[in-house]
């Protein structure tokens, strides 16, 4: 495995670690090497020592062992080069050789801008041949246009089977436990549907800032960052049709036909539907933060968003009528991702105090899956109380590690299968939905609404619920 940008932050904090766990579990064959690029003047023996340092970080301390590093650390390697340079894929392609014929599969962990460059550098250095593999990080580009333009380029040195988009979100537990309670239990499938659901909540709240990301962000926003990719694959898997097969085709299939049934919205529409919120100063956990147009590499006067809410709609039998509210930002009162599935009350109301049954599928801060029903409160008279059905997989099995989304799809990745990665048809047909959103925005000069840090958002993204009789579950 070839790590492109191995001395930045997915490297160091992600990917190694991932690899450290799973060579530590006996999941990495024997012969397995890890090469890391970057510009860095550095030799192996001070890139070993780099990537200790963050490995001693991110790992847990009591699966940190000092032994398993160091022969762990005997498969990696460091490769000085200039990313941009087709002459030094061509010294890398000798220094590759003494490693004979081997599958080979190169991680792009640097800045997305380089995607095309790299791949093209790729092939003209004979480095593409049909045992190579290519993982791609999100953003795949920043519009329809520009996506097209790295899958054009991806498209023309690898097949579709080898490119490896990855949305680490896909990777998460509770995200394939979802695919799981949906398709392997009959009880939720007749109830999942219009009809039965009053709507869901996609909620990514984040506490940190941009940290020292600005300049990135600034180019995307929340919107680009985060719902383009991991809140619209969140819908997907929630509002797909069950696949024939589990397999990488028939999933994806099923994927993108939500993704095409997204009712647009455009022009006058984003002001009903969507918002688009900046963090001012605040208090998160009871430390003072400054404003997101204070922070590095951001402009004073920045209009890019740090929290987008949307009411999205699926154009199809199942879904026509359910409102879909996603939501993500940055500086939030709480970390906390999750999905809420809202069934509707009953028909006819018998009891007091009965209230509708909600499913939570919760990614973070823990993992969880809970079911909310009514139930009667011991003792005498007909009192309703809310009992919770707790579906959490870490209670049934406790002594299994959680696993970092990075490890699974990593190994996913080296198996071959990618069934949790995007396909390129997934990819623009996200993007054929936002683009609208994003010009929309700017013809109708709407500018981002400000939220303190620590808060909940805008006060236009409550309303967008409350104007419908609903409210986020907070
Ligand atoms: C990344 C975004 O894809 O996901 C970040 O670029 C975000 O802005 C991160 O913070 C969230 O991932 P996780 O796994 O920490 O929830």
């Amino acid at each position: 495995m070839l790590v492109f940008g191995g001395t930045g932050d997915l490297a160091l904090h992600k990917l190694l670690p991932a690899l450290y766990h799973l060579h530590r579990d006996g999941r990495l064959a024997a012969d397995m090497r890890i090469l890391a690029a970057a510009r860095n003047r550095l030799s192996r023996a001070e890139y070993c020592r780099l990537a200790e340092r963050h490995c001693r970080i991110q790992v847990a301390p009591g699966d940190f062992d000092p032994l398993v590093w160091s022969r762990f650390a005997e498969r990696l390697d460091y490769f000085p080069m200039d990313l941009t340079q087709s002459a030094d894929f061509g010294r890398l392609n000798s220094s590759l050789g003494k490693l004979g014929p081997r599958q080979r599969i190169y991680y792009l962990a640097t800045a997305p801008d380089l995607v095309a460059s790299i791949s093209a550098n790729l092939s003209i250095a004979g480095l593409a041949g049909a045992n190579t593999r290519i993982v791609v990080e999100k953003p795949i580009g920043h519009s329809l246009a520009s996506a097209r333009a790295v899958n054009d380029a991806l498209g023309q040195v690898f097949s579709e089977a080898q490119v490896f988009r990855i949305d680490h979100f896909l990777g998460k537990e509770t995200v394939q436990n979802l695919m799981a309670l949906r398709f392997a239990n009959a009880l939720f499938e007749p109830v999942w549907r219009a009809g039965h659901i009053d709507h869901v909540q996609i909620s990514v709240n984040e506490t940190l800032g941009v940290e020292n990301r600005g300049a990135y962000y600034e180019e995307s926003g929340a919107m680009r960052d985060m719902l383009q990719n991991h809140l619209l694959q969140l819908l997907c898997l929630v509002a797909m049709e069950a696949p024939v097969r589990f397999d990488a085709e028939a999933v994806r299939n099923e994927k993108v036909k939500i993704l095409q049934a997204l009712k647009p919205i455009s022009g006058l529409d984003v002001q009903d539907k969507t918002v688009r919120g900046q963090y001012g100063a605040g208090t998160i956990g009871g430390h003072d933060v400054p404003a997101y147009y204070f922070e590095k590499h951001v402009d004073n006067d920045s209009d890019t968003e740090t929290f987008v809410a949307v009411q999205a709609e699926i154009d199809n039998w199942r879904w026509a009528g359910v409102p879909f509210y996603l939501r993500t930002g940055k500086r939030m009162a709480q970390k906390r991702s999750e999905i809420v599935i809202q069934f509707k009350p009953v028909p006819h109301r018998l009891f007091e105090g009965s209230q509708a049954n909600r499913l939570i599928i919760r990614l973070q801060p823990e993992e969880r899956i809970s079911l909310q029903l009514m139930g009667k409160s011991p003792g005498k008279g007909m009192r309703l109380t809310p009992i919770e059905l707790d579906l959490n997989m870490a209670h049934i099995a406790p002594q299994n590690r959680r696993w970092d989304a990075y490890e699974r799809l990593l190994l996913d990745v080296i198996e071959g299968d990618s069934t949790l990665f995007m396909r390129r048809d997934e990819v623009e047909a996200a993007w054929s939905w936002i683009d609208p959103i994003i010009r929309g925005w700017q013809e109708t000069y709407q500018s981002p609404r400000p939220y303190p840090a620590g808060s909940n958002g805008p006060e236009q993204a409550h309303s967008l619920l409350e104007l419908q009789g609903r409210a986020w579950l907070d």
